[in-house]
């Protein structure tokens, strides 16, 4: 048995605080019954309506994707290009956690459990994603600082973060960058580089939270572990 508002929100309705508004509103039936109780318990025989609409209390599935370029990151893509779904097998609906641009590569997070989405890119919860840019030319100390100490992009400063040079290339004037960052701004590790001056011509998500993409060919996925699900509620719970 399981408290109701947790079952709404595992479902992916909404987050657990929203589900226990609905309650309280009296937006939420249990086998036809209002409940307004917010310690109600439900296990799964019982079917439960929010707003009127049977809630889907389909089993969760979580998968990291190694996401190659040229895929974007939509469940539905306007101009018919392929979406990150294409890619994989299943029945269920999966969605992305957070977003990477068509032309970035790496670790990608999907899952249709919906209160761990949720948890996992608000910005409260300062959740760790590692990126290794290729930029232009070379990346120097004073840009390297300046970027870690947070830099302005769309107005807005971005938070510290760690930023580190791994190698200069002299022969293609290309330096490879370490970048973490816990903010999950629209394309703000380039417009990081680009405030500082730099040009990004790659950019890979090495890691998402402690997920990496070691193993997994680009393209390919492999669903998480019980413990890596548990792992991942630690650290935002
Ligand atoms: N930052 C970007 O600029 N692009 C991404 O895809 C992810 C982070």
């Amino acid at each position: 048995m399981e408290r109701l508002q947790k079952v709404i929100a595992n479902s992916g309705y909404c987050s657990r605080r929203k589900a226990e508004d609905l309650i309280s509103a009296g937006k939420v039936k249990v086998n036809g019954t209002v409940i307004s109780e917010l310690g109600f318990k439900v296990d799964g025989n019982d079917q439960i309506m929010v707003n009127n609409e049977i809630l889907s209390r389909e089993e969760k599935e979580y998968i990291i994707l190694n996401k190659p370029r040229g895929v974007v990151t939509t469940t539905r893509d306007d101009k018919n290009r392929k979406t990150v779904l294409d890619l994989i097998k299943t029945n269920k609906r999966l969605y992305p956690v957070g977003r990477l641009d068509y032309d970035t590569t790496g670790a990608l997070l999907l899952t249709n459990d919906g209160e761990l989405t949720n948890l996992l890119i608000h910005p409260r919860n300062k959740v760790d994603k590692v990126y290794i840019a290729k930029v232009r030319g070379f990346f120097d100390k004073e840009s390297s600082l300046k970027m870690s100490r947070g830099v302005i992009i769309d107005g807005v400063k971005t938070a510290k973060c760690f930023v580190k040079l791994k190698k200069f290339d002299k022969k293609s004037n290309s330096s490879l960058v370490e970048v973490v960052i816990h903010e999950g701004r629209n394309h703000q590790v380039k417009k990081m580089f680009n405030a500082v001056g730099f040009d990004v011509l790659k950019l890979k998500r090495e890691m998402f939270a402690f997920l990496d993409v070691n193993g997994l060919k680009s393209g390919e996925y492999r669903y998480l572990s019980i413990k890596e699900v548990k792992q991942l509620y630690g650290l935002v719970k």
